[in-house]
């Protein structure tokens, strides 16, 4: 399937990775394999799930989602194959499951991750069977769905922990599809401020200044396109004039590395790092010119060569006569 028009698809993306990807998404849509999308929240996992349903051949019968995550594992097992009559204390009709009530359609099963033991081997047996057993039932119930699911987490490393069976892991997932947080897509993000300025609540807001632009670019999203989307309804709201400006960007955005979320698990929290990371960011930036990195930093060019001897690093190649010979402790 060709896409040449990113408008028209629904997903707005101008990156080439992820216009490659929304390929492959056409490419399966039309066929009826399983798959697993991948993607840090708020990276249009749902987005891309709606696209893949409308380009399939299932695209007039029903799209159901349901967030496996959000529901108890007893209470997931009869939203997801109903119940008949009777088949629990307060099962007092009978009900359909999400399955029956997406056949001929899609079900999209989002955060699969967080599916309990129990639900998974009754899902596995559906994606065998093609068939369900409402809870409490007896008869099999043929269905006819195709599966979509999405997770946050690595899936890979929950078979390993023993938190996911490894069979389920291979028929929902005969396709992978990653989507790219909004960080490393950063010329995406004019695309969706001007989506996002003309769409949703109307307001005098019309445009945004290149410097607030490049302020929202340089911004590393970690809630990704919806942080962006209720940034921009924000300003919707809040700004007066025509145009957002530098000064209507959140303290926030301007300085992301005062982010609550700034670390993570993997975060080296010892000063003495910080400083080295620092030190070599300040020499690149000074293209190794020690004098002027040192100048910067506001210590000595003899404090700089210590503290690189120090970090074993060979202090990277000067330019120019600036940088004295290395001095010794
Ligand atoms: N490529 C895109 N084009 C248009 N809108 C998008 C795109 N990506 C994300 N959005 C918008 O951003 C918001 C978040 O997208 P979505 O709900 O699909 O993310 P998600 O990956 O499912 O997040 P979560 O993991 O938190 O469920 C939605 O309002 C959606 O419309
Ligand atoms: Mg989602």
């Amino acid at each position: 399937m060709a896409l040449s028009n990113h408008e028209n698809s629904g997903f707005l993306t101008q990156d080439p990775g992820m216009l490659a990807l929304l390929q492959m998404a056409g490419k399966i849509a039309v066929t009826e394999v399983t798959a697993l999308i991948q993607g840090e929240s708020g990276t249009g996992k749902e987005v891309l799930a709606k696209f893949i349903h409308q380009h399939s051949r299932r695209a007039n019968r029903p799209l159901v989602s349901i967030n496996c995550g959000a529901i108890q594992e007893t209470l997931l097992l009869s939203e997801l194959f109903g119940h008949e009559k009777g088949a629990f204390t307060g099962a007092v009709v009978q009900k359909k499951g999400l399955v029956e009530l997406a056949d001929g359609g899609t079900l999209f099963l989002d955060e699969i991750g967080e599916m309990g033991l129990e639900a998974q081997a009754k899902l596995l047996r559906f994606l065998q069977e093609g068939e369900i057993l409402r809870v409490g039932g007896k008869a099999p119930i043929r269905v006819d769905v195709r599966i979509l699911s999405a997770t946050n987490k690595d899936l890979e490393t929950q078979v390993k922990n023993g938190k996911f069976r490894e069979d389920l892991y291979y028929r929902i997932n005969t396709v992978t599809l990653r989507l790219s947080p909004l960080r490393k897509r950063p010329n995406d993000i004019p695309l969706f401020v001007e989506r996002f300025l003309h769409s949703g609540t109307r307001s005098q807001v019309q445009g945004i200044t290149p410097k607030a632009m490049e302020l929202m670019k340089r911004y590393p999203w970690p809630g990704n396109v919806r942080e962006l989307q209720n940034t921009i309804e924000r300003f919707k709201i809040l700004v007066d004039s025509e145009s957002i400006s530098e000064n209507d960007i959140p303290f926030n955005v301007k300085n992301p590395e005062n982010e609550t979320d700034y670390f993570d698990s993997s975060t080296n929290f010892l000063l003495a790092q910080v400083e080295k990371k620092h030190i070599l960011r300040v020499l690149t930036f000074f293209k190794g010119n020690k004098t002027k990195a040192a100048n910067a930093m506001g210590i000595t060019v003899k404090t700089l060569y210590n503290k690189l001897a120090q970090y074993n690093e060979e202090p990277p190649p000067s330019l120019g006569a600036s940088s004295p010979a290395p001095v010794a402790n």
